[in-house]
């Protein structure tokens, strides 16, 4: 009976040491290690996410994002993948967020929640210098058989694959994992065509000579943060973002990049 007091003693005792001693790693852990905001993007889209001349990622979408992840008092992690796996990886939670140059789609709500749009994009369609395409209604004419290139999973893609589906153009659509990737193969003459956001497409006219961009523009869109569904961090980044916005952070960083 004594022995076993003093077992059972013994037992408590340590069970207090360790418990006291869990308690305080935990809270050593909350005090020092800051959190972090995993921000999923695709960095081939200048001027809203692309990897700088000393190999950091750059851009307006990085800088909001930065902005953001410091209101918050959060270490920002950028994620760098193709833009097809950004939506999965946000709805998931592999990453707390996707900024992309992302357009707001009703599909796109069905997985995933939006912030308040920071940007507005245009669809636009780059094509070689003295291309028969000479507006974007001739890939509708009739006949059509052109190429035309977008990045999978982007909406220029959505668009035009519909287009296609509901026989309102005969051309035909190459899907890109990356938006260099579709611009490279205009400049070598592989395709007639690339359909993307008007910013990316004015960087990249900028960057490769002999490509111009169509004047008619293909479809207007609005650009937004993505979350998972339902998740804790959507109004807190909201709210970060709208002070932002509201106090011309943004607008900032925007000109920053984009002549007015
Ligand atoms: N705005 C278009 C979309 O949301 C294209 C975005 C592509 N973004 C990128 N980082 N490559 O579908």
């Amino acid at each position: 009976m004594k022995m076993a007091k003093k077992i059972l003693a013994v037992v408590l005792a340590s069970m207090f040491v360790l418990a006291v001693f869990a308690g305080c790693s935990a809270n050593k852990e909350e005090n020092t290690a800051s959190e972090k905001l995993v921000l999923a993007t695709s960095a081939d889209f200048p001027p809203y996410e692309s990897i700088g001349e000393n190999g950091e990622y750059v851009g307006i979408d990085i800088e909001v994002a930065q902005a953001i992840a410091d209101k918050l008092g959060k270490e920002l992690v950028v994620e760098n993948m193709d833009f097809d796996s950004i939506i999965s990886s946000v709805a998931s939670g592999k990453a707390d967020m996707g900024m992309a140059g992302l357009t707001v789609t009703d599909e796109r709500k069905e997985s995933v929640d939006f912030s308040s749009s920071y940007a507005t994009g245009i669809q636009a369609v780059i094509v070689p210098e003295g291309s028969d395409i000479k507006t974007v209604d001739d890939l509708y004419a009739d006949g059509a058989s052109y190429k035309v290139g977008v990045q999978l999973s982007t909406t220029g893609d959505i668009y035009f694959s519909g287009d296609i589906a509901d026989g309102l153009t005969s051309c035909t659509i190459e899907e890109y994992t990356s938006a260099q990737e579709a611009i490279s193969s205009l400049a070598t003459g592989k395709i007639d065509a690339v359909i993307i956001d008007n910013e990316p497409a004015k960087s990249y006219v900028a960057a490769n000579d002999g490509l111009v961009i169509l004047d008619t523009k293909y479809a207007e869109e609005d650009y937004a943060i993505a979350f998972a569904k339902g998740s804790a961090l959507t109004e807190e980044v909201n709210k970060a973002l709208e002070e932002l916005i509201a106090d011309g952070t943004v607008k900032q960083i925007v000109d920053k990049y984009i002549a007015a």
